[in-house]
């Protein structure tokens, strides 16, 4: 066999991107996680550093992390919160440094990092040790500084991320701390079987995910010349509408906020016209509803709607200028599969747009310095 690639291309395993290739990696990536955190031990994290006895024993947990992975930490908010019901909060790994944190006594600090050398990352982790927290990471690499410093080591499995944009490293945190949640929800006695069982499926659901790509280039090709573009979710999905957004400013440069839907009255609603498009996670999931009416609200103001959710409803569909399709899925793995669609949406319009997709401009992969 003769291949006329060039040796970029062999690198690229014949993608044209390194972060084309990586969008289509996540179902082995995540799959890859949750075997490794998992496997057939079941929902145990002793080999980690975290047996049942010790989760038991912790009141609260504290997430930091920065870009990407501080996305991660808003949706593990939920998991925790929810599935878990312990106390979390999320921060911004270059804040929570130079402030007085509260570190409650038996809490665990978390920091969630890809490369596991983000200078800030480590900082607030340094912090926390000195506050006497049990410390530990989230990386997707091995040795890195972040596990170095770490007593709990949750590793992701997602192999190396070459693209500067974050794309399979946090779909495999995502998974990393939804195990988490689903082994502290055990430890105390009240395991979720079917969500457990459940969670083995999600490399399928990524699969059909990646399916949406041709949904994706429609709308790709109508955002291109956007100079603004508001991305609206609510709830679990509210850190996505984040992550949507922050990918379209990384690789493509166009301005792009996320929301949570319910508070763009306050403020972004002055921004809207014709030439403003709206980005709209609207999955079926229970805040289908409130979503939809926000929605309505933007189309009123003739903005272009899109909508990345129900393509079974019809007034979504109605309203809906393109709609890209996202299955039932039950709410702890809606974030995981609809960024996908984001992710792919990003990369599209970056193309268009004719940007150095793996290289953006003013950006590195792992910030160690300040
Ligand atoms: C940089 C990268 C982002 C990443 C962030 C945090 O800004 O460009 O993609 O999310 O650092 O990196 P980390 O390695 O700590 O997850």
């Amino acid at each position: 066999v003769v291949l006329d690639w060039d040796p970029g291309q062999v690198e690229r395993g014949g993608y044209k991107h390194f972060m084309l290739k990586e969008i289509h990696e996540q179902p082995g990536a995540c799959a890859q996680t949750l075997q490794v955190l998992v496997g057939e031990r079941g929902f145990d994290l002793t080999p980690w550093g975290l047996p049942p006895e010790l989760l038991r024993s912790l009141s609260s947990v504290h997430l930091v992390a920065c870009g990407t992975s501080w996305h991660a930490a808003l949706v593990g908010k939920f998991y925790l919160e929810t599935l878990a019901g312990v106390p979390c909060r999320v921060d911004y790994a270059s804040e929570f440094r130079y402030r007085e944190p509260l570190v409650p006594p038996s809490s665990l600090v978390v920091g969630i990092t890809q490369s596991g050398e983000t200078a800030d990352t480590l900082a607030a982790m340094r912090l926390a040790k000195d506050k006497q927290a049990l410390v530990g990471s989230i990386c997707n690499v091995r040795g890195a500084m972040a596990e170095r410093l770490s007593e709990v080591k949750l590793p992701t499995s997602a192999g190396p991320e070459i693209g500067v944009a974050s794309t399979k490293a946090f779909t495999s945190q995502l998974v990393a701390l939804l195990v988490l949640a689903l082994a502290w929800r055990r430890a105390r006695g009240e395991a979720d079987e079917a969500l457990e069982r459940r969670l083995f499926h999600l490399p399928y659901d990524l699969q059909q995910a990646l399916h949406t790509d041709s949904s994706v280039e429609g709308v790709a090709g109508e955002l291109q010349h956007a100079r603004n573009a508001l991305y609206l979710g609510r709830g679990v999905l509210y850190p996505i509408a984040l992550e949507g957004a922050l990918k379209l400013k990384e690789i493509s440069y166009v301005h792009a906020e996320g929301y949570p839907a319910g508070e763009m009255k306050h403020g972004p609603i002055a921004l809207l016209d014709e030439d403003f498009p709206v980005i709209g996670l609207c999955p079926a999931f229970e805040l289908t509803e409130k979503t939809l009416s926000n929605l309505e609200e933007v189309r009123a103001r003739k903005a272009p709607v899109y909508v990345v959710g129900d393509g079974e409803h019809p007034r979504l569909r109605e309203i809906a200028q393109r709609l890209v399709p996202l299955p039932r899925l039950p709410w702890p793995l809606l974030p995981i599969v609809a960024v996908v669609p984001l992710q792919l949406l990003a990369y599209r319009v970056a193309v268009l747009r004719g940007c150095d997709v793996d290289q953006p401009r003013n950006l590195a992969k792992s910030v160690t310095v300040e």
